[in-house]
Parts: C-alpha cells; sequence; structure tokens
C-alpha cells in the first residue's frame, strides 16, 4: 500500500534550538495515529512543516500518497490532500464561521464575480451539520463556544476544495473541549478514517488517544522514540515512553482532614453569563473544584468571580465587599485569574516572557525610580524553573518562539508568584504535557499550603479529584451539589455533573 504520508529524516533548527532531529515516520490511508510527547517536543514544528509553515533543513523529504511535497508552500500541501486544523485553531474571531470557512478557499460566486450568500451560509450549514453542529453562522466566531469554533476549524479543513482529502491533521483537537463534546469528535475522527483519510492528531490527553488512535508515535527532545500500534500498550507504558523515566505521583495527604476554618471568599446569589445562582465559600489554604457541562454555568465561574463579567449578587474577599465589572480593585486585593483560552485572554505574544509575568507588577525590582534588571531576571528565571519552562532560563524569549504548553506554563507563573489570597485557575493544565501538570498540581498543593485560597474551574475531573478539597457541581446555573473527601471520584464528579434528580426534569 503507498502510505497516505511518508516523513523521512525531517529536521528542523530555530537558532540554537534542534526542535526536530531527523523524525522519519509513514502512516497509512485509513490510519488513525496519534502524536505524542512532552511541551516542546516538536510535534507543532512537525505538523507545519507539513503544512508550508516552516521551511524544513536540508535532507527533509515527505511525500502524501507517494508524490513528493514541496515544502514552504501551503498550497502545495493543500492540493496535495493535506488538511490541517492548528492549535490555536486559525480563525479570525471577528468574521463569522461562514467567512472564516471562505478564508483559503474562496466564497462560491456566480460568473458576475458576486459573492453567492445564501448558498454560502447555506454551505456552511451543511458542513458544519455533517459534524454534527447546529450553529449560527453569521455571528462573529468569536462568540462562539469554544468547542463550536472547534466544529467551525474542523469543517473548513475537510470541505471541499477541489483537490481530494488524504489525510486530516489536528493539532490538540480537544485542548478546550469538555469531555461530551470530545466524544463527538472521536465518532467525527472515526467516521473520516473510515472513508480512507489517514487522520494524524496531537494530544496530551492519553485516554483519548486510547480510544482514538489505532497506532501512537512518541517524540521527545525533538527525536522519533517510538511507533508503535496502540493495543497491548499500557497508559503507564505510554507515560514513560513520553516522558522517558517513571512520573512519581504524589498524592494528596489527608486532603479531607485538613482544617480550614478562615473565610477568604464568599460569593453569595451571585447570577451574570449562563449562571443563575452561584453561591460558595472559600477558606485560606482551601482547594476548591468547580465543575459543570458546557452551558451550566461552570465556564462563566472564573470570570464573574474575578470581575470580568456582567453580574448581581455579593462577593466579599477577607471581608470586605467586591464591586462589580472591578478587575482591577480584584487584583488590589489579592484575587488573581489565570483564564482559559490563553491566546485570546492572557499572553502577550510579542513581549517577552520576563515582560509576561511581571507586567502585573513592573514596579517589584524597582529602586527610585530604576528598574534593576539583573535581579528582575532572577526572579522571573526562579518562576520558569519551577514551571520547568522550556527552553530553561530564556526570560528574554518571545512567547511566540515558545511552544502551546509552555506558553500556558508562564500564565500560571505570572500570578502563581503574585502569592494572591484568592487564586482563580481557569482549566489551568489545557495543552499541558503530563510532567509539567504534576508541576502545576504541585504548585497549586505548595500556594494552598502557604495559605491562598484556590478555586479550580476545569472539565479535567482525574485534575479536580487530585488537587481538591471540596468540588462544587454546577447544573443549569446553579450549584446543584458539593462533593467532599471521600465523596470525590471522578466517576462521581461525572455522575454529578450530568445530573439525575428530579427537581431538575420537573423545572
Ligand atoms: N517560531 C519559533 N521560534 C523559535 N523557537 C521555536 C518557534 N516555534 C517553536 N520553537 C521551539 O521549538 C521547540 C518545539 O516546539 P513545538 O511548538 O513544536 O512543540 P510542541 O511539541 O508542539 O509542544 P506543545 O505540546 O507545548 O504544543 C520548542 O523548544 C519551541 O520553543
Ligand atoms: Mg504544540
Amino acid at each position: 500500500m503507498t502510505p497516505a504520508l511518508s516523513v523521512r529524516n525531517a529536521t528542523k533548527i530555530f537558532g540554537a534550538q534542534v526542535a526536530l532531529d531527523d523524525v522519519s515516520i509513514e502512516v497509512q490511508p485509513g490510519e488513525v495515529r496519534a502524536l505524542v510527547g512532552q511541551n516542546g517536543c516538536g510535534k507543532s514544528t512537525l505538523i507545519k512543516i507539513l503544512a508550508g509553515f516552516h521551511a524544513p533543513e536540508p535532507g527533509t523529504a515527505a511525500a502524501v500518497g507517494g508524490t513528493e511535497l514541496s515544502f514552504e508552500d501551503p498550497v502545495a500541501s493543500e492540493v496535495a490532500g493535506l488538511r490541517f486544523v492548528h492549535q490555536d485553531l486559525g480563525l479570525v474571531g471577528n468574521l463569522d464561521a461562514v467567512d472564516n470557512m471562505a478564508l483559503g478557499q474562496g466564497y462560491i460566486t456566480n460568473p458576475a464575480k458576486t459573492i453567492k450568500w445564501r448558498k454560502e451560509r447555506a454551505h456552511a450549514r451543511e458542513a458544519l451539520a455533517a459534524l454534527g453542529y447546529d450553529i449560527n453562522v453569521k455571528i462573529p466566531v468569536a462568540g462562539l463556544q469554544m468547542s463550536e469554533r472547534t466544529a467551525v476549524a474542523i469543517a473548513r479543513a475537510m470541505s471541499d476544495r477541489g483537490s481530494p482529502v488524504r489525510m486530516l491533521i489536528l493539532d490538540e483537537p480537544t485542548a478546550n473541549l469538555p469531555n461530551a463534546e470530545a466524544q463527538r469528535l472521536y465518532q467525527l475522527v472515526r467516521r473520516v478514517a473510515d472513508t480512507g483519510v489517514a487522520v494524524l492528531f496531537v494530544s496530551h490527553h492519553f485516554d483519548e488517544v486510547f480510544e482514538m488512535a489505532d497506532s501512537v508515535t512518541v517524540l521527545r527532545d525533538g527525536k522519533h522514540i517510538v511507533t508503535r500500534p496502540v493495543e497491548g500498550l499500557s497508559e503507564e507504558e505510554l507515560i514513560e515512553l513520553v516522558v522517558g523515566r517513571k512520573l512519581e505521583v504524589h498524592d494528596r495527604m489527608n486532603a479531607d482532614e485538613r482544617e480550614h476554618d478562615q473565610e477568604v471568599l464568599t460569593v453569595s446569589a451571585v447570577a451574570g453569563g449562563s449562571v443563575s445562582d452561584l453561591g460558595l465559600t472559600l477558606h485560606r489554604g482551601e482547594v476548591v473544584g468547580v465543575a459543570g457541562i458546557t452551558g451550566s454555568g461552570r465556564e462563566a465561574v472564573a470570570s464573574l468571580v474575578f470581575g470580568g463579567m456582567e453580574r448581581s449578587g455579593e462577593i466579599t474577599v477577607g471581608g470586605k465587599t467586591l464591586p462589580p465589572n472591578r478587575p482591577d480593585v480584584s487584583i488590589e486585593r489579592g484575587i488573581a485569574l489565570v483564564p482559559a483560552e490563553r491566546h485570546a485572554n492572557a499572553s502577550l505574544l510579542e513581549q517577552t516572557l520576563r515582560e509576561n509575568i511581571t507586567l502585573v507588577d513592573p514596579g517589584r525590582h524597582m529602586t527610585l525610580g530604576i528598574l534593576r534588571r539583573r535581579p528582575e531576571r532572577a526572579d522571573v528565571r526562579i518562576w520558569l524553573d519551577k514551571l520547568s519552562v522550556k527552553p530553561a532560563g530564556q526570560t528574554e524569549y518571545t512567547m511566540t518562539q515558545l511552544s502551546g504548553g509552555n506558553q500556558q506554563k508562564v500564565i500560571v507563573a505570572r500570578w502563581l508568584r503574585q502569592e494572591p489570597d484568592v487564586l482563580i485557575l481557569d482549566e489551568p493544565t489545557q495543552g499541558v504535557d503530563v510532567g509539567a501538570k504534576a508541576d502545576i498540581h504541585r504548585l497549586i498543593d505548595e500556594a494552598a499550603a502557604q495559605g491562598t485560597g484556590v478555586l479550580v474551574c476545569s472539565t479535567d475531573h482525574e485534575e479536580l479529584v487530585r488537587v481538591c478539597d471540596r468540588v462544587v457541581i454546577m447544573r443549569r446555573g446553579r450549584v446543584a451539589e458539593i462533593l467532599r473527601g471521600g465523596q470525590i471520584s471522578a466517576d462521581s464528579i461525572t455522575a454529578a455533573t450530568i445530573g439525575r434528580d428530579s427537581d431538575e426534569s420537573a423545572a
């Protein structure tokens, strides 16, 4: 059989950094291949070479369906039959789904070159319906849910552009997707593969590797470590292949036995966005989780409490009432927020890691109006090390020079460094590899041990089990249930978020 894709001796060097080191892989038609490895190991780089975005080093070759691929030419990649959904989706936020789908493929026009809008919209709707999505194609995609935006990006990738689709390549397609939506994507991927199209997807979620992939390729530090069938592989073995050593698992000690009596944050009768009634109390040194399916209100909790959204109700911090809609006052009073969707909400991509970390307190290393650079760099370096940001010690790199997961670690570092009284984390380990995830969880423990009250909103239920003393379950905009201590397990959280109680069917 002619492979759908064969890559030979792929190498890419950025400055002094070998991002990809002599990697060769083959993927057969109809095969679903997972591409895994730690943050910065070269996954996106490989994909961007295939997309014609990065020029590889000489000696690199690739063929699609037996035909040699010319590099640095996005059109050639597309004509060859490669279709991509990139890590940041590559959508333009202020354009609607129709315009986004037309980007790169052109609009449907009549002979006079005027755009046939009605046909264009119908086409977009159809493509999305085929993926199981019913989306308003006329509003800017920035106003859509993350999962809906992912669907738009996939629909765009798969839509007919005059050349047959041989391979669909997805870079962390489910990083932003809640579990139920991820299930829809799995089905979609299988459907695509059953038509003979090869699929290559990058993921840090190993359950999804086992669920979706036929085979898996592991990269470490830019090198090919192994390609093998998923069958017969255990999760433990895969983690070891990725990290290169056995991962130490620290269970949180006596989580349910610790006493928390000093209130640091109270939220009562708060409503706004998809939340109709939120009430909770956070104590010093306590980690409280917020779980819920999309639409339950979970996705709005972090922003509501922080002050980034219109709301009613009452919030106090350290006993003082917090005015609504004043994130500046929130920061002053010691609240920190690590938002979800770091690209849109948090990172200054063209600025250095140092600037991204110190922007919340630029005066910390100022004496008599003069900024002392050296202590500032040393301080920043400590935090980059704590989160094992790669490459190590590069305070003057810009965010764009980091891999996606490492960018996330920088944003987490920014706020942990503030030693806030209240730390709100929204999907803190999204796109972060297994090793770094363990690091972030340990740092959450440490922050709590030092007295910070931590609120973790997450669709990763294992994560909530790992870090939380209590888990607040959101359903239909309100707190439906609170799980504590021994009641907290991934299954109990999942069951509770779906909700079985009669009050809802009656409502
Ligand atoms: N534009 C760039 N300029 C300089 N270095 C870069 C650039 N893009 C990536 N790198 C470096 O190349 C290496 C590989 O990055 P890549 O984005 O391929 O990682 P990744 O495996 O996709 O990681 P993640 O899981 O975090 O997304 C990293 O060390 C990164 O810092
Ligand atoms: Mg990446």
